[in-house]
């Protein structure tokens, strides 16, 4: 029995428009998905979700490697499932696995938790099999299977998640890390779910009607990264949350705001939060602030009817616990 686990992400800047090419920064946090696994020699695959919204249960697989899904409406199933078949393909092997997973994330999402599913799975899957796959080409099997799932995505929620750290990642042509800044975040659920593959094809959609509009804001979304980098290295708190501020007009130009996530926004810059923004796909899911004073953020964020979440941004990316 061997146990992995990944972080969660928040997106500082660049959401979305990351999925076009343009640039983002992200950071790992300290709340993570663990998997415990252990190798089957009978070639099932069983899956012990504790909180990930469906009961334990157990796939089969048949010659192809195929792995039959019981349901398909189970979302997360998808991925691991994905997952599994990613590294069995791409390494021409197979096993029996059983997957107890567990995650500190929040149910609605919006901290990147399917890629902490793809990412603990391959590389716990990779574990059992003995395979000494570097940690890159664990990131990159995790992109295309969020792709595979999604239809669209961008590298950043599966790079951020296996290496830890502050990331930079620009689609095909930039992903790196660096140790996070310290920055004081508190995260704001709404406790609604955050459907990332609906809300990427709304802003295509969007983007497809209104072409040149979208573009401009996804070169300002550029821009706002390439400074936000700045001020991040510099420490000034003050224009990585004007930064912040001005990031989330955007998203709320591409339609992935609503009125709960609003009411966080405010409600934390009114008390507290230098800066406040979505992260992630928006719709739902999550929101970050910025401030020093984390209480006084965490308390608005109740009285907006939110779950505050105090989190650290961590270094650590996926690991053997
Ligand atoms: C979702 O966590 C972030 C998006 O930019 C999608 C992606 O990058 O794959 C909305």
């Amino acid at each position: 029995m061997i146990e992995v686990s990944a972080p969660g992400k928040i997106y500082l800047y660049g959401e979305h428009a990351v999925v076009y090419g343009y640039p983002a920064i992200a950071c790992a946090i300290d709340k993570r998905t663990t998997i415990k696994a252990k190798e089957l020699k009978n070639n099932e695959i069983i899956l012990e979700p504790k909180d990930l919204g469906f009961r334990s249960l157990k796939i089969k697989q048949n010659q192809n490697k195929e792995i039959e899904l019981p349901n398909k409406e189970i979302k997360k199933l998808d991925y691991i499932k994905k997952s599994i078949k990613k590294i069995f393909t791409e390494y021409n092997t197979k096993t029996g696995l059983k997957l107890e997973i567990k995650s500190d994330l929040p149910v609605g999402g919006g901290l990147g938790s399917s890629a902490t599913v793809v990412i603990a799975t391959l590389y716990a899957t990779k574990e059992i099999l003995g395979l000494n796959t570097p940690k890159e080409k664990i990131a990159k099997m995790g992109y295309e299977v969020e792709k595979e799932v999604q239809g669209e995505a961008s590298p950043c929620d599966t790079f951020t998640t296996t290496m830890g750290g502050l990331t930079k990642v620009r689609k095909d042509k930039e992903l790196k890390n660096k140790k996070p800044p310290q920055i004081p975040l508190v995260i704001g659920s709404t406790g609604k779910k955050s459907p990332t593959k609906k809300l990427v094809q709304e802003v295509k959609e969007l983007k497809g009607e209104n072409p040149g509009i979208i573009k401009n804001l996804f070169k300002t979304i550029e821009e706002i990264t390439k400074r936000g980098e700045k001020a991040i290295d510099k420490g000034d708190l003050e224009k990585i949350a004007e930064l912040m501020n001005i990031n989330q007009g955007i998203l709320d130009a591409l339609g992935i705001n609503n009125q709960k996530l609003s009411k966080l926004i405010y409600y934390t810059r009114k008390n507290g939060a230098l800066g406040s923004k979505i992260t992630g796909a928006g719709g739902g899911g999550c929101m970050v602030a910025l401030g020093e004073k984390k209480e006084k953020i965490a308390e608005a964020i109740k009285l907006a009817n939110g779950e505050p979440i105090k989190t650290n941004l961590t270094n650590e990316g996926v690991k053997i616990n």
